[in-house]
């Protein structure tokens, strides 16, 4: 089984192909257009900016898929792409365009729910090597943080997320009042790795809830008003250094603290994390020492860097699992999406 995902929920145009085999799932082809660089000279993204870019990117992104995977469309058995959440202009250039071409080309078209192909990053992997239900589900991304528990394909429970900031939307709210360019998860981690984690005590909100909630907002505001009450020289490397490893590791100590609760409370034996913030490694060498504490054994699932960021092969993976529509054509793009239904 053959499948090309394509991806446009938010800056990236992204178009994947992948296979499925007795040995498992494989990437053909994975190619990535990104108008980053263009929106961090803006601090963030500028939706109709992303949108434009997209018009332009999304047909040469496919063709190159195809050409670096060696196949023609008549090779391809299916036609995934994602359907929401993320920006509308954004969603609507991918489910557009691959209407088209599933009509064009008589392919099936599986829409995918751009959360939960996060998560399907973790399945591109030989069988041996793929997640076993159930299992707790991190999801921490630019917009976006929720624990699930999957108890099998397509079924699973909502157990908590966050209240107000995403994770990664916090480290690029701190970045930008740290005068460093978008994304800014990237950067924080890469100058806290000189830095030292405790040098300002900053505030792990609903860490003692008894829930798997998470809440960033007041990260960003405690972190505003320790620039301007102490009058911070960010200039110095070395207190800037220092900011960016306290900002990482409050995220980080929330993020392990109410995983680790749903892993108990939900007694699974594997840990799936996923999305843009996952590729922070910092967090993901806590996480294993975390993991280790626990009585019980518990297997950690991260997909490589390149696939913790959004990616056409992600959504290919998740459309393994999921059934194409009727009717290609009665598919619409819903930027409000969710897990917490
Ligand atoms: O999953 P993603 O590519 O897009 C969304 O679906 O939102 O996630 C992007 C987010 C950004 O907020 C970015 O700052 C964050 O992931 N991110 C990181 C790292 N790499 C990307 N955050 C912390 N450390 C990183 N190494
Ligand atoms: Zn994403």
């Amino acid at each position: 089984m053959i499948i090309l995902g394509v991806e446009t929920s938010c800056d990236e145009t992204s178009a994947a192909i992948l296979e499925q085999n007795e040995q498992g799932i494989q990437i053909l082809s994975n190619i990535i257009a990104s108008s980053a660089p263009l929106q961090s000279k803006f601090g963030g993204i500028i939706p109709e900016q992303a949108a434009r870019e997209q018009i332009k990117s999304i047909i040469p992104v496919i063709n190159e898929t195809l050409k670096e995977a060696h196949l023609r469309p008549e090779d391809v058995d299916a036609i995934a792409v994602t359907e929401g959440p993320g920006l509308i202009g954004s969603l609507l250039v991918g489910v557009e365009t691959m209407k088209v071409l599933a009509e064009t080309w008589q392919k099936p078209l599986i829409p995918v729910n751009h959360l939960i192909g996060h998560y399907y990053a973790n399945w591109i992997n030989n069988k041996s090597n793929q997640p076993q239900f159930p299992c707790v589900g991190l999801l921490v991304s630019g917009g976006h943080s929720d624990l699930v528990l999957f108890k099998d394909h397509s079924q699973f429970e909502y157990l908590g997320g966050t209240r107000d900031d995403a994770a990664g939307e916090c480290f690029d709210k701190c970045a930008r009042l740290l005068g460093l360019s978008y994304p800014g998860g990237p950067q924080i981690s890469k100058l806290a790795i000189i830095g030292d984690p405790k040098s300002y005590n900053l505030p792990r909100p609903l860490n003692d809830s008894r829930d798997f909630d998470f809440s960033f907002s007041g990260l960003k505001t405690a972190v505003a008003t320790l620039i301007t009450k102490q009058d911070l020289y960010l200039s110095d490397q070395q207190v800037l250094a220092n900011l960016c490893a306290s900002i990482e590791q409050a995220i980080i100590d929330s993020l392990i603290k109410k995983t680790v609760a749903a892993i108990q409370n939900c007694h699974v034996e594997q840990l799936i994390i996923a999305g843009g913030v996952a590729a922070n490694k910092k967090l993901t060498e806590e996480f294993a020492e975390a993991l280790e504490q626990l009585p019980q054994k518990i297997k950690l699932f991260v997909p490589p860097s390149n696939l913790c960021t959004d990616n056409g092969a992600m959504i290919a993976s998740a459309a393994f699992y999921l059934k194409p529509v009727k009717n290609a054509l009665d598919t619409q793009a819903n930027p409000n999406l969710s897990l917490a239904y």
